[in-house]
């Protein structure tokens, strides 16, 4: 989507044989594009593909920090390993982006966006997927807290927060480090996305528009709303009905 609208892509993934056909698909439409073998859980391989895409490029405009993977199970079976691989990528994933990129975005003196993928487990939190929801959850935080820090800079943020999408995010064991994969292995638990399931093309879209319209939600799937209006409402209420005795 990015190489149709004319911007030069880097694409970096720990799986290299799918970053190198994302990009060679992108050069035989006559894009240019780029593939980088990254594992984003190691800030030195997210440093070095920052100093590859900004000396091949000469400057970074957008910055999608997207990698992730999901992991089903109840909190109370979470192995520790389970914890590390899920927040490693999805959390400290977007972190060490954040440290590789952002201060050589600012330098540049360019007016940019970052996109963080985080999900509705980012603003919902769903029985089942706990190690997954403290994942997203953060990255809203942050990336919450990112807008604010950098609009001086003229650098937008977005937040994606996506329900069901058609990819291989129920395949993610493919590329669990085997450093970091249980003794035991378990089953995946069978978990019933809610709402409709959206084509990858069409959130490209969205995020597309919310880069150029400067939006920090990208929420996907309206049927989002009655969750999340009702998770503030149990706030609201909380908030009302509690009243401290002593001031
Ligand atoms: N598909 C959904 O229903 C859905 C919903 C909400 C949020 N998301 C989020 O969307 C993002 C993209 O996931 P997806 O749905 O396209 O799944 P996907 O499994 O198809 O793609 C995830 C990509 O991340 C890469 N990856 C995994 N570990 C990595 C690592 N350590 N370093 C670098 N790359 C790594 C994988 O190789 C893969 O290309 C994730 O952050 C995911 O949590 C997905």
């Amino acid at each position: 989507m990015f190489a149709r609208e004319g911007a030069r892509v880097v694409v970096a993934d720990v799986d290299e044989a799918s970053a190198r056909a994302a990009a060679d698909e992108v050069r035989a439409r006559g894009g240019t594009a780029l593939a980088v073998h990254t594992d984003v859980t190691d800030l030195a391989q997210v440093q070095a593909l920052a100093d590859r895409a900004f000396a091949e490029l000469g400057a970074v405009d957008v910055l999608c920090n997207n990698a992730g993977v999901a992991l089903w199970g109840s909190l109370e079976d979470a192995t520790h390993r389970d914890w590390q691989w899920v927040l490693g990528v999805n959390l400290w994933g977007v972190i060490h982006g954040i440290e590789a990129f952002v201060p050589r975005m600012i330098a540049s003196g360019r007016r940019g966006h970052i996109v963080n993928t985080a999900s509705m487990a980012g603003l919902v939190a769903t029985r089942g997927l706990g190690i997954y929801n403290t994942s997203k959850y953060a990255v809203v935080g942050l990336s919450e807290t990112l807008v604010k820090d950098l609009a001086p800079h003229g650098i937008g943020v977005s937040v994606l927060c996506p329900l069901g999408v058609a990819t291989r995010i129920r395949a993610s064991e493919r590329n669990r480090p085997a450093h970091l994969r249980n003794e035991r292995t378990r089953e995946p638990e069978p978990i019933a996305l809610d709402g409709t399931t959206l084509a990858p093309e069409a959130v490209a879209e969205l995020v597309l528009s919310a880069i150029l319209e400067n939006r920090l939600y990208v929420i996907t799937h309206p049927e989002s709303l009655e969750p999340i209006r009702k998770r503030f409402q149990r706030i609201e209420r909380a908030i009302l009905e509690q009243q401290p005795r002593h001031r």
